[in-house]
C-alpha cells in the first residue's frame, strides 16, 4: 500500500467503522480467526475490466475473488452493461413492476427443473428471508435446521456476533453438513419448518466436501417424512457449476431454491424459486424491499443468463482445474502440499496441515505483492474472463511467491 490507497484508508478510518466495513475488511476469517486486511494488501479498487482490476494506486491485479462471486462473466462485460444501460434509459426504480421482471422469472423457472415460480429481490440475504418466510407459512412451523459453519447471510435468526440477540437464534438447530443421522435426529425431535443447506459443505477455512452419492435423496426423503421444506442456498455456487443450477447438478429436489451473487454479473439481483406446492404460501407472505425489482439490474441479469450456458460452466471448471493443478505442482516442487477442495470453478485452496492458516496468509500476501488477489480462507472464484494465459501468468507469479514463503525451499 502506498500513496492513494494509504490516503483513502486514513480518510475512511475517520468516517467508516474500521475504515472498511463488513466482509471486505476481513482478510482471513474462520470460526476461530478474524484478521483484518494487512496494510500492504490493496484496500480499494479504482477500476476493473475482464478478470483484472487496478487498486487506488494504479497497481493491476488478476482477481480470483470476483467480488466474492458476483463477477462471473467479466468486469465491465459489454453485453450485460449494455442491457443495464438500455433499461436505465427507461427509468430505474418504478412504482409498478417492469416487464423485464416477468421475463427474468420466466427465464429462471425455465432453467431450473422442478421450480414453478420466482420472486425477485436484491441480495442473498433477501432470497433467504423470502424462502424462510414461505417455508414457515407453508408448514406453520418455526424451527430451522442448518449446517455448522454455514453462512446464509444476515437473516435475524441466522447471523450471530456482537449486536445480535441470542434469543433470535432460538429457532435454529445446527448439524454437521452431510450428517444424515443428525438431520434425522433433529427432524424427529420437533416440528421443523425448513432444512436450509448449501449444495455442498461450503465452510470458510475448512475442506469443502462435495455430497456423497445418494446423499441428497436421503435428505429429501427425511424432509418428506417429517413435513419440512427443503431450502437450497445456491447463492454462492449458482451459475458456476451448471446452467440448470446446482440442484440439477447434484440431483437435489428442493422446495425452495435461493439464487443471487453471479445472477446479474455484479448488479444486485436475487431470486427465490419455488415448487408448485410452495406457491400458495408464497402468495400469502409479505416480504418486500423498496429497491427490489430494480429494472436495469433485472435486464442485466437476463443478458447475463444468455452468457451462462454449459460451455461457460465447462470453461470455469477447466480454468479452475488448470489453476489448481498448476499450483499443486509448483507447491510440490518446494516440498509443500496444497489442500484443495470444492468444485474447480470455486475451489478452496489452502496448505495441508496449515491449521492456523499462517502459510495461506503468507502466500496470499506474497501473491498480492505480485499482482494476484487471492483469499487465504475463503473459496476463490473463476469467471468467463479468466483465460489460460491469465492462469499461466498467475502460476508464474505463484512460483515466485512460493519461493518467498518462510517455509519455501
Ligand atoms: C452461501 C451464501 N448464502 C447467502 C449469502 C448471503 O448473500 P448476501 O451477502 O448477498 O446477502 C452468502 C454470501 O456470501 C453466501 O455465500
Amino acid at each position: 500500500m502506498s500513496g492513494e490507497d494509504a490516503a483513502l484508508l486514513a480518510r475512511a478510518r475517520a468516517v467508516i467503522p474500521n475504515g472498511v466495513f463488513g466482509h471486505r475488511r476481513s482478510f482471513a476469517f474462520t470460526a476461530t480467526q478474524m484478521r483484518t486486511i494487512p496494510e500492504d494488501y490493496p484496500h480499494f479498487v479504482a477500476g476493473a475490466r475482464g478478470c483484472r482490476f487496478s487498486d487506488a494506486d494504479g497497481q493491476p491485479y488478476i482477481d480470483y475473488l470476483c467480488g466474492y462471486g458476483p463477477m462471473v462473466s467479466g468486469y465491465a462485460r459489454a453485453e450485460v452493461d449494455a442491457a443495464f444501460t438500455a433499461q436505465q434509459a427507461r427509468g430505474v426504480c418504478h412504482s409498478l413492476p417492469s416487464p423485464v421482471e416477468v421475463a427474468l422469472a420466466e427465464a429462471l423457472v425455465a432453467r431450473h427443473p422442478g421450480m414453478a415460480w420466482s420472486a425477485c429481490s436484491q441480495s442473498g440475504t433477501d432470497a433467504i428471508d423470502v424462502a424462510i418466510a414461505v417455508a414457515r407459512a407453508h408448514t406453520g412451523r418455526a424451527a430451522l435446521v442448518v449446517a455448522h459453519g454455514a453462512w446464509h447471510g444476515n437473516h435475524v435468526n441466522l447471523a450471530f456476533g456482537a449486536g445480535r440477540v441470542a434469543q433470535e437464534q432460538g429457532q435454529v438447530r445446527r448439524i454437521a453438513w452431510g450428517d444424515v443421522a443428525a438431520l434425522a435426529d433433529a427432524l424427529a425431535r420437533e416440528p421443523v419448518a425448513a432444512v436450509l443447506l448449501c449444495p455442498y459443505d461450503q465452510q470458510v477455512g475448512a475442506a469443502n466436501a462435495l455430497p456423497p452419492a445418494g446423499h441428497w435423496a436421503q435428505v429429501r426423503a427425511l424432509c418428506d417424512r417429517h413435513g419440512a421444506a427443503l431450502v437450497l442456498d445456491d447463492i454462492r455456487a449458482g451459475f458456476r457449476l451448471d446452467p440448470r443450477g446446482s440442484a440439477a447438478h447434484f440431483g437435489i429436489a428442493p422446495d425452495l431454491h435461493c439464487l443471487s451473487k453471479a445472477l446479474a454479473n455484479g448488479y444486485p439481483v436475487a431470486a427465490t424459486l419455488g415448487s408448485a406446492a410452495m406457491l400458495a404460501a408464497a402468495q400469502r407472505v409479505f416480504v418486500s424491499g423498496t429497491f427490489w425489482g430494480l429494472a436495469p439490474a433485472l435486464a442485466a441479469a437476463l443478458a447475463n443468463l444468455e452468457l451462462l450456458d454449459a460451455a461457460a460452466c465447462a470453461h470455469m471448471a477447466a480454468m479452475g482445474t488448470r489453476l489448481c493443478d498448476g499450483l499443486q505442482a509448483l507447491a510440490a516442487r518446494r516440498g509443500l502440499e496444497l489442500a484443495i477442495s470444492g468444485p474447480p470453478a470455486l475451489p478452496l485452496v489452502g496448505f495441508a496441515g496449515d491449521h492456523e492458516h499462517a502459510l495461506a496468509c503468507a502466500f496470499s500476501e506474497a501473491m498480492a505483492r505480485r499482482g494476484v488477489l487471492l483469499h487465504p480462507t475463503h473459496n476463490w472464484f473463476l469467471s468467463l474472463a479468466h483465460t489460460p494465459a491469465d492462469i499461466d501468468e498467475t502460476l508464474e507469479r505463484a512460483e515466485a511467491a512460493l519461493a518467498a514463503l518462510p517455509a519455501g525451499r
